[in-house]
């Protein structure tokens, strides 16, 4: 190993191709491969889950930590990433990790009851990489999302030389709380179950406790940075972000361009490019017959994959489906998540089935034939971080609906006739967390795709032609480590 390059721990509950259940997943895996580009010796921590274990050929490089409060020892495996490079270390405790269901929650949907020990664990041993360098001397520990927010809290109880940790918030609505047994559970000091320290309205927030014990925070979009000092959007924390604005970055993130390029996706059975969008409509051909829609050579089809949470703004599209079938669009929903949702859903599917296909599930190979088929995506989001699937789109030609919010905002450029005229229109957006208007706006774009192929197609070339490479924000993650260790 080079001594003098700059040493990451990046510390996450999930990683694409491993375990993902949203964006969190996809960044894991593709930051750290855009930093490795950029010469920083980035390594992951993540926790042992079946799927894991399976996946990786592990070693142990490590037996018989004891982490009070466990009572039977981890051991510490590695590896590295599929078809990668980065080297992954992987915390080996059945007792928290080995059982079947999702990363935090059971089959049924029903969060893990000892998240709690589960994720402060995680944060435990990540801590502990900064602090005795267990196998490797990480500057820097790149904590992301609650699950890892006890690890700066740790970090900084610490009173030996510990590395500096770095908070990325990925989504404030996730926030790890849980009752204040957690301070005896772990012996962290009882003075810190304050308002300034991780105490939250009586509970311990991990959250909250990365944020405030962060050496800096960062967050997926700068507009979202921005969004979360507002009591709209910061879900309660508004306040201490505010305060800690000072520490605070918001850095877009990226998309790994290998895993979603029209050109060479593997999903997809035509691929194409920005010079022969014409097998595109093949795509759509494809989707159709695979999703049983009616038979059309022009109805545009509206994409959908996410998460089926409030977050998303599903409840703006059910009302207006029936105008959404009166002007001819075809919908292709892939999703999973509030069992309600997928109820509502499932049920206006039944209502329009040559029109509306719902795929309830976790179906990567759909999502890239969606991106591949639709032409326009809808992401009518209340609140959003940063977004991926309007950037894969916009990728793919496929032009993303969304609402003025965080990440999307940074991220679409309205299709207004100004914005037309001067080429630089990548999609349609709305403002309120209104169906009417959303309606409005998908009518907009509908206008342009029905009756104005010449500025479909340039819309559809100036979104294509965008970068959306990690590498501009790897950048901006490597001056922040360095700024830090100066
Ligand atoms: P979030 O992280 O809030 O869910 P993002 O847009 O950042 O939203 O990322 C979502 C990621 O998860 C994308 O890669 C998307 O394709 C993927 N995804 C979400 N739901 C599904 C699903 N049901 N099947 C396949 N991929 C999905
Ligand atoms: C979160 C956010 C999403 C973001 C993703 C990756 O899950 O909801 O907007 O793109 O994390 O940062």
């Amino acid at each position: 190993m080079n001594e003098s390059k700059l040493r990451v721990l990046f510390v996450a509950s999930e990683a694409y191709p491993l375990v993902k259940t949203g964006g969190l997943g996809d960044v894991s895996y593709s930051l750290p491969n855009a930093l490795r580009g950029l010469d920083i010796d980035i390594r992951l921590l993540l926790p042992g889950y079946p799927a894991i274990l399976k996946r990786l050929a592990l070693i142990e490089v490590h037996e018989n930590i004891n982490l009070y409060p466990l009572k039977t020892p981890v051991r510490i495996l590695a590896g590295t990433m599929p078809g990668e490079i980065t080297p992954v270390y992987v915390i080996d405790c059945p007792y928290l990790y080995d059982r079947d269901g999702g990363p935090y929650q059971d089959d049924d949907g029903i969060e893990w009851s000892d998240n709690a020990l589960r994720f402060g664990m995680l944060s435990k041993v990540a801590a502990l990489f900064g602090s005795h360098h267990l196998l490797f001397k990480p500057d820097i520990v790149h904590c992301n999302d609650w699950q890892v927010g006890l690890a700066p809290a740790f970090s900084s109880f610490n009173t030996i030389d510990t590395a500096k940790t770095i908070m990325s918030v990925h989504n404030m609505a996730y926030q790890g709380i849980f009752g204040p047994e957690v301070i005896e559970l772990f012996g962290l000091p009882p003075e810190s179950f304050s308002m300034f320290g991780l105490e939250y309205h009586g509970k311990v927030s991990f959250l909250k406790a990365g944020l405030f014990y962060s050496d800096w925070i960062t967050t997926v979009s700068p507009n979202y940075a921005k969004d979360i000092q507002t009591t709209n959007y910061g879900c309660g924390l508004n306040g201490l972000l505010s305060e800690h604005q000072h520490k605070l970055t918001g850095i877009v993130n990226g998309i790994d361009t290998n895993a979603w390029n029209p050109e060479t996706d593997e999903f997809i059975n035509r691929n194409y490019n920005v010079d022969s969008l014409l097998i595109k409509v093949r795509n759509s051909q494809d989707l159709r017959n695979k999703l049983k829609l009616a038979p059309s050579k022009q109805s545009p089809i509206i994409g959908m994959i996410t998460r089926l949470t409030e977050q998303k703004g599903i409840d703006l599209v059910v009302p207006i489906i029936p105008d959404l079938i009166k002007e001819g669009v075809q919908l292709a929903i892939l999703g999973s998540g509030d069992r309600k949702l997928e109820k509502s859903l499932q049920e206006l599917a039944s209502l329009y089935p040559k029109q509306i296909s719902v795929t309830i599930g976790y179906d990567e190979e759909l999502a890239h034939q969606i991106e591949a088929g639709a032409n326009l995506f809808l992401m009518p989001s209340k609140f959003e971080p940063c977004g991926l699937n309007q950037m894969y789109s916009m990728h793919y030609g496929t032009l993303p609906i969304v609402r003025n919010t965080g990440g999307l905002a940074d991220t679409v450029v309205d299709a207004t006739p100004d914005n037309i005229q001067n080429k630089i229109a990548t999609g349609f957006i709305f403002e309120n967390e209104d169906s009417e208007e959303l309606l409005t706006c998908i009518k907009r774009a509908l206008r342009i795709f029905n009756h104005d192929k010449t500025s479909w197609r340039q819309l559809q070339v100036t979104a294509m032609n965008r970068d959306f490479s990690w590498e501009k924000s790897a950048k901006q993650y490597v001056s922040l480590y360095r700024q830090l260790l100066n």
